[in-house]
């Protein structure tokens, strides 16, 4: 696997717990990803099921769409989408929160975005050697109603033992404090993880919970930088890094993908709320099981 990073960002992305690459996609694959993902959301009929996506755990329990979403491409609205009549506010593109989670390995050009071999040279340089691509999401943060996603761990939401969950994430527009940028601790990955949240059944149905781990609070939006980027820049956040972004205000939309990634030797628990079938197995990220003609 050919290296992709210096020994200096290596050491800052140990250090901080995330590490920004200006530059890392092309103009033309973010085009590319932004086009698909309006494509996506045009042909999704918003008629038959409504899902809203939030980080409030109230409004998780029990959505079995959300669950099934494992294995497809599914459209969130955002939590303002809504108006007290139970109609879009503002047309079905600019009412979508996120499209989840399977798209790497459903959409050929999610697919092509995803399964780089300068993306596994990245893992591996931070010691993903053996990455597995398990959640991909490309998240709208629409203008006026963008919605906050709360403080949070990755590794609460896709846990391994041990811990190898990290998270790449791409600026497909630019990123700003206006817009709803990313903010993190810097550092704060060298902590405990405060919750898992996991299923409550052992079937979609039987809707998900919390397991509190560790009642230390997690830090407050002020003491997290904010990652102001362009488009194109990618960011790698550590599992157990706190980060958040806040809601979007602005008449800009700001569009991003995100890939997680875990370990192929680390144990992931049935617990999960994220189940693959045998029908779509998770793929390494340098495709290296990839089985030859
Ligand atoms: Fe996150």
């Amino acid at each position: 696997m050919p290296s992709v990073l210096s020994d200096t960002q290596i050491e800052s992305y140990h250090r901080d717990g995330f590490l920004v690459l200006p530059d890392f996609a092309s103009a033309n694959a973010c085009a590319g990803l932004r086009q698909r993902a309006v494509a996506i959301v045009d042909a999704f009929q918003p008629s038959d099921r409504r899902s809203v996506f939030t980080t409030n755990e109230q409004d998780r329990i029990s959505n079995g769409e959300f669950l099934d979403s494992a294995t497809g491409m599914w459209c969130f609205f955002e939590e303002e989408a809504f108006g007290a009549d139970g109609q879009l506010r503002q047309d079905k593109s600019l009412s979508i929160n996120k499209i989840g989670h399977a798209m790497h390995d459903l959409d050929p050009v999610f697919e092509s975005f995803s399964y780089t071999s300068e993306l596994a040279g990245v893992a591996a340089d931070i010691g993903l050697t053996d990455a597995l691509a398990l959640q991909s999401m490309y998240i709208f943060k629409q203008p006026h109603i963008g919605g906050e996603v709360g403080c949070h761990q990755d590794a609460t939401f896709l846990y391994t033992e041990p811990m190898t969950v990290t998270g790449f994430w791409f600026a497909i527009e630019d990123a700003t404090l206006e817009n709803g940028c990313l903010w993190a601790a810097p550092g704060g990955h060298r902590t405990t993880l405060r919750k898992i949240f996991k299923r409550a059944g052992s079937d979609n149905e039987g809707g998900t919970m919390f397991d509190e781990l560790d009642p230390a609070p997690l830090p407050s939006p002020s003491d997290l930088v904010p990652l102001q980027v362009s488009a194109g820049t990618m960011v790698i956040l550590h599992g157990l890094l706190p980060h958040w972004s806040d809601v979007n205000r602005s008449a800009k939309s700001r569009h991003a993908f995100s890939l997680h990634c875990i370990s192929a030797g680390a144990d992931y628990p049935a617990s999960n709320w994220l189940q693959r079938s045998p029908e779509l197995p998770l793929r390494r990220l340098d495709r290296s099981d990839r089985v030859s003609a």
